[in-house]
């Protein structure tokens, strides 16, 4: 139960937005481009993790589970994150294509929604990334069944050892459960917090390979 302090709070507590306008003229043809823009002015403004988003994804009964996770590629053909594949999210993933990723970038008052179709990256994309990450990093990679229950802490840390062991002066390979998936989108939504909640959106969708926007009401 919420305190009524807290309760008051967070039912009291309200803030107009700067009113900074996204205008279907501001925003580029194509919304990987858009994105970037948008991404090189968080760098700007300092966001901790810009490259941080929340996935949906979907189990085979509707039930819909969300996580954040770090970006960690955006090409023409999608965004790349690199997990676990045996994870909640890898066996939603498995079963179910569709997912959904968005960033919040509240000192900018904007919020990107994004649609898409996962897949798999090649091996050696995971590899290239993989071969990138820290030492301890991998090894975790290798320690941890993502998702699945454990006795204690120290069951992970003695399995942590186990695979230190295992590649003493050696490299750390990639396990065959951890790679990288990436969503190509089939739909964007830009969103510009305005003042009085009178919002921005402006909505990409893929139609025969060409891009489209309209505009949403907030
Ligand atoms: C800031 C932040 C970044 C994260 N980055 C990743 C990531 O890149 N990959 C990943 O698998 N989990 C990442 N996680 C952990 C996930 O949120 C989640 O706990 C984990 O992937 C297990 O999710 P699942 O059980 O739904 O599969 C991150 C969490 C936070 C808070």
């Amino acid at each position: 139960m919420l305190s009524k302090e807290i309760k008051n709070y967070i039912n009291t507590n309200r803030r107009d937005f700067t009113n900074q306008p996204f205008s279907e003229e501001m925003a580029l043809d194509n919304p990987i481009k858009q994105y970037e823009k948008w991404f090189d002015e968080a760098l700007k403004s300092n966001i901790l993790d810009p490259y941080a988003a929340c996935l949906s994804t979907v189990d085979n009964l509707g039930r819909p589970s969300s996580r954040i996770l770090y970006i960690r590629d955006i090409s023409p053909k999608g965004f790349v994150f690199y997990t676990n594949y045996n994870s909640s999210k890898g066996s939603d993933l498995n079963l179910n294509k569709y997912a959904s990723l968005n960033v919040f970038w509240g000192e900018l008052e904007r919020q990107i929604r994004i649609q898409g179709i996962i897949s798999k990256v090649d091996d050696s994309v995971s590899d290239k990334y993989f071969n990138s990450r820290p030492r301890a990093s991998q090894i975790g990679a290798w320690a941890s069944n993502q998702s699945q229950k454990i006795k204690d802490r120290s069951e992970l840390e003695s399995k942590i050892k186990f695979y230190e062991q295992q590649f003493e002066n050696k490299n750390v390979s990639r396990p065959p459960h951890w790679g990288g998936y990436c969503l190509s989108p089939i739909s964007l939504e830009f969103w510009q917090g305005r003042s009085s909640r009178l919002h921005d959106r402006i909505v990409y969708t893929k139609d025969d390979n060409q891009w489209t926007k309209i505009r949403l009401s907030p």
